[in-house]
């Protein structure tokens, strides 16, 4: 372990840990992904886009007792089951599946997210992705990585040199979208959606996406992905300040190259609540 890591935590056996227990997530995940066809699907609240099932509470559950078993003094916070000890150093943010839209479609874009900040700061990510066998991982000042792989954003220097990752959500899905999309056609770009906010942005950092920008995202969307696109060399908005970490923020991140290009685009909206 580098002498950049803080020497009173164990980051090395966490960041151990957090690629294990995303792998087996993963697993977990895979077994239900093959029946889903037998799964009971909820809508949260009004919002008809966003939903639940047994898979996503099951898998939030194993994550959060294996992380919680290793590392009692940590806090957490998941997407199904809330948090606890939101001011402890160490801090999982656990997204079980992200992409549950292509989950319970039949498509194959989903993920296990697994993030911990240190200080507040986004320090360990481990995202699996069990259809395509990829393991996105990092850690803040040793590097990125997919599977074995070191991870470099791309090099382009303008938004037409590839693709845009995208997102939306209800209620921001217009004035804070389609302007957007309109200025990024104009500069012949192209966008993505692939219904995984934390693929998306392993794939910015693994220089397959330009850039991602979701207009509000929450944080164990991005957790994991944020310590990946650092280490990779890329660029993000301060999407944790204010209420970002409980209540989620408008999301950009990109290569340095097209970053101010695309904040441009985006506009006052990037940095308002
Ligand atoms: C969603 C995905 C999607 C993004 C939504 C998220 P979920 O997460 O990341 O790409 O557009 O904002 O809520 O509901 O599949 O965990
Ligand atoms: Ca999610
Ligand atoms: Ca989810």
């Amino acid at each position: 372990m580098s002498s950049a890591l803080p020497h009173d935590l164990n980051i090395e056996a966490r960041y151990v840990l957090a690629k294990q227990v995303a792998q087996e997530a993963a697993r977990r995940g895979m077994a239900y992904y093959q029946k889903r066809e037998e799964l009971n699907i909820e809508h949260k609240g009004d919002d008809r886009q966003d939903l639940v099932s047994i898979a996503d509470r099951a898998l939030e559950d194993y994550i959060r007792a294996e992380l919680l078993a290793a590392f009692p003094e940590d806090g957490f916070l998941g997407e199904e089951s809330g948090s606890a000890d939101l001011s402890a150093r160490c801090l999982w943010v656990v997204d079980p599946i992200d992409g549950t839209a292509c989950f319970v479609n039949g498509l194959h874009n989903w993920c296990v997210s697994i993030g911990m900040l240190l200080d507040g700061t986004p320090h360990i990510g481990a995202i699996a992705d069990p259809n395509h066998i990829e393991l996105f991982h990092g850690v803040r000042g040793q590097g990125a990585f997919v599977n074995e792989r070191p991870l470099r954003v791309s090099k382009a220097s303008h938004v037409r040199e590839g693709l845009m990752g995208v997102g939306t959500f209800y209620p921001r899905g217009t004035e804070y979208f389609l302007p957007f999309l309109t200025s990024l056609l104009g500069e012949g770009g192209m966008f993505l959606r692939n219904g995984s906010g934390a693929l998306m942005t392993a794939y910015v950092a693994a220089g397959r996406l330009l850039g991602y920008y979701e207009t509000l995202l929450k944080s164990w969307d991005c957790a994991a992905g944020l310590v990946l696109v650092a280490e990779a060399g890329g660029r993000s908005n301060d999407f944790l300040r204010g209420e970002g970490l409980l209540h989620g923020n408008p999301y950009l991140v990109a290569c340095p190259g097209v970053y101010e290009q695309v904040a441009e685009m985006i506009g006052p909206m990037l940095n308002s609540d």
